[in-house]
């Protein structure tokens, strides 16, 4: 990140489409950019069928003209490589390079995404045109960073995809019987006697083998990542100096990104709060704090956002003036060293005419465009951010394949959402101004004072000795319920439950009980509290009973082990519950938030030496700070508090000697 930001500050900029537009356009393209501080943009993304208007052909001379516009402006170009939509000629004239859906059909080419990532065709097509463009614009002076594909996260059924799927399922088991054993599939009658037999999952009559269902998920993310990798080779060879990155798209299900990130230099994301969600706000963080997450606690990069309403959901609400400025803002506070918009200048044609973009259809005249330029200049006077880090004490756990084995069909409830489990937890820290890292399962806990497992219902017996052995060495952990119930192949595991983590946690259980309406529990010699959707039949085993269910069973148990504390949770708690119990975990782990007081919907993060204040609510607050400080937006020096209109930010720097 730093090749990129050394010398240019933060990022600032978009997708820039320019083969959409005359060359006259450009000019001012170019010119607006400058004008509105624009400093990086990524160019290429869709133009394969541009480049190579017929197999083996290049067109290169119209690229040239951009990078070297771009160049000439001081403008960094993010080059895309163009494999997410090849031409039509490519799937008109190797069909099985299209992909294939679970049911057998062919998706045809006239949208984007039409491809196979496992059809050597595809593969070899792909290579040359990238190797093509490396030889070209290596040593560019407009080249900043590789931008691989698009958005991965496509999976394909077709004969290509289930040979590869065998070839992944033999390395994995080396034999038949050891795949069979995996599988269950003594269960139905589903042996396999050759590997040939082996398919992706397609469709069936019934409910599929669960087993087989997630090692197809691993399979397709690690199939992606093989053709990403493909990619980033060709180009590190060619340019060892530049940094590549791949879009990811937050907590996106299909793709294992705690697997991707390590393969690329920069992680990057696309976000799309929905200006219709009320939890926008806390979901935004949740999920740049994934990133910082990915990035393994270093800055990472917002690649694309909306200026206004997307164009794809049912009824796109716009951003109130403001807005923009706050969400992108957000993401600075948590580490993103960027800020980057999909897209510049808004298409005329083609299936996203009504996105937004940061120069709009009615032109730079107009109040969305002063505020792109005016938040360029918001950045520029955060420059000194680039860098820098966000610290926390407070860990989320967050899996892939523990989400895929959880939301097969054939559950006990399919009520349990892992993801929105986060976020229910991350709340009440969110509100608190307690900063939080999104770590995986296998991540070293040392440095954390407080573990939060909302739901981890797949453990490997090596990660629950982790959280075990976290606990003993002094650490405070919570375990939400139907965790630790099945092992990596996705069986269950017998005995008590949650089996691996019984010695810690000091209780065990014996069934899990869906709820069919509101649950009532109670604090040990405390109120009473309201529960949801689920609970489970547990006893203590060393623990002690904080909460209990009206029957008088385990709600919320508190177990002191080696050096440490650990808690499960029988029950989802409601938010006021969930906050309550917040600030107990929090007590045990001496760890407090970045102010003493927020006013609700405000929200806190100390990025470095910047403490920044973010109003997502919709009264005018006041908020004490520390003093002497200066508003790094502003340059006015606050007195003890600041007051924050709706949608204000607030980037405050100590002045303090010693600072
Ligand atoms: C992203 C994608 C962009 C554009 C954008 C619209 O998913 O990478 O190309 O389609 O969404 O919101």
């Amino acid at each position: 990140m730093h090749s990129l930001t050394g010398g240019r500050g933060l990022l600032y900029g978009g997708d820039y489409n320019p083969e959409q537009w005359p060359e006259e356009v450009w000019q001012e393209d170019v010119e607006l950019m400058k004008a509105a501080g624009v400093n990086l943009v990524t160019v290429g993304v869709f133009s394969w069928a541009r480049i190579e208007p017929e197999p083996g052909a290049r067109d290169f001379g119209w690229l040239d003209r951009v990078l070297d516009l771009l160049a000439g402006a001081g403008i960094a170009a993010d080059l895309a490589t163009p494999t997410a939509s090849p031409p039509p000629w490519m799937g008109h004239r190797w069909p099985e390079t299209l992909p294939v859906d679970e049911s057998g059909h062919r998706l045809w080419y006239g949208a984007r995404n039409q491809f196979c990532a496992s059809s050597p065709v595809y593969r070899e097509r792909a290579l040359a045109l990238v190797t093509d463009l490396a030889d070209r614009y290596a040593g560019h002076p407009a080249l900043a960073m590789w931008h691989v594909g698009n958005e991965y996260g496509q999976f394909c059924h077709c004969d290509d995809a289930a040979a590869a799927f065998r070839a992944w399922l033999r390395e994995r088991y080396g034999d038949l019987d050891a795949l069979n054993e995996a599988w269950g599939t003594t269960f139905w009658s589903q042996r396999y006697s050759e590997w040939d037999e082996i398919i992706t999952p397609r469709r069936a009559p019934y409910i599929i083998n669960p087993s087989q269902q997630l090692d197809y998920r691993r399979f397709g993310s690690d199939e992606l990542l093989a053709h990403f990798r493909a990619e980033r080779d060709v180009l590190r060879a060619r340019t060892p100096d530049i940094p590549i990155t791949t879009n990811f798209m937050g907590f996106f299900k299909p793709v294992d990104y705690w697997s991707w990130a390590p393969e690329e230099d920069v992680v990057s994301n696309d976000y799309y709060p929905d200006p219709a969600d009320p939890q926008a706000a806390v979901r935004a963080a949740l999920t740049h704090d994934l990133m910082r997450g990915l990035a393994g606690g270093r800055p990472w990069m917002l690649m694309e956002q909306a200026t206004t309403g997307v164009n794809w959901r049912p009824h796109n609400l716009p951003k109130p003036p403001g807005q923009m400025r706050l969400e992108s803002l957000q993401a600075v506070a948590r580490g993103s060293d960027g800020s980057c918009y999909f897209q510049w200048r808004a298409s005329r044609f083609g299936a996203e005419r009504f996105h937004a973009a940061m120069v709009p259809h009615a032109g730079p005249d107009t109040r969305l465009h002063a505020e792109v330029r005016a938040h360029g200049a918001d950045l520029r006077r955060l420059a000194s951010v680039a860098g820098t880090p966000v610290e926390s004490r407070v860990a989320l756990v967050h899996d892939w394949p523990s989400w895929w084995a959880l939301e097969e069909r054939g559950r006990p409830s399919d009520r349990i959402d892992p993801v929105e489990r986060l976020l229910e937890h991350y709340r009440p820290l969110w509100e608190r101004g307690v900063s939080v890292d999104v770590v995986p399962p296998s991540a070293d806990l040392s440095g954390y004072a407080l573990v939060l497992v909302p739901n981890l219902y797949l453990i490997s017996d090596r990660d629950a000795a982790s959280l075990t052995a976290y606990v003993r060495g002094g650490g405070v952990l919570m375990v939400g319920p139907f965790s630790g119930v099945v092992d990596p192949r996705a069986h269950v595991r017998t005995g008590r439950f949650p089996a691996p983590l019984r010695e810690v946690l000091g209780a065990s259980g014996e069934e899990w009980r869906p709820a069919g309406g509101p649950i009532t529990c109670r604090w040990a010699g405390g109120a009473e509290f309201a529960a949801h959707t689920w609970t489970e039949l547990v006893r203590a085993e060393g623990a002690e009973t904080v909460a209990s269910f009206a029957s008088g069973e385990p709600a919320v148990l508190r177990h002191a082990y080696g050096e440490g504390t650990a808690w499960y949770l029988a029950t989802l708690p409601e938010p006021g519950a969930l906050a309550e119990l917040t600030d107990r975990l929090l007590a045990d782990a001496g760890v407090t938030g970045a102010l003493p007081e927020l006013p609700p919907g405000v929200e806190a993060v100390r990025r470095g030496p910047v403490l920044f204040l973010l109003n997502h609510g919709g009264d005018t607050v006041r908020v004490p700070v520390p003093a002497p400080s200066e508003d790094l937006l502003t340059g006015s020096a606050p007195d003890g508090h600041v007051i924050l209109a709706p949608r204000d930010v607030v980037a405050l720097r100590s002045t303090h000697l010693g600072d």
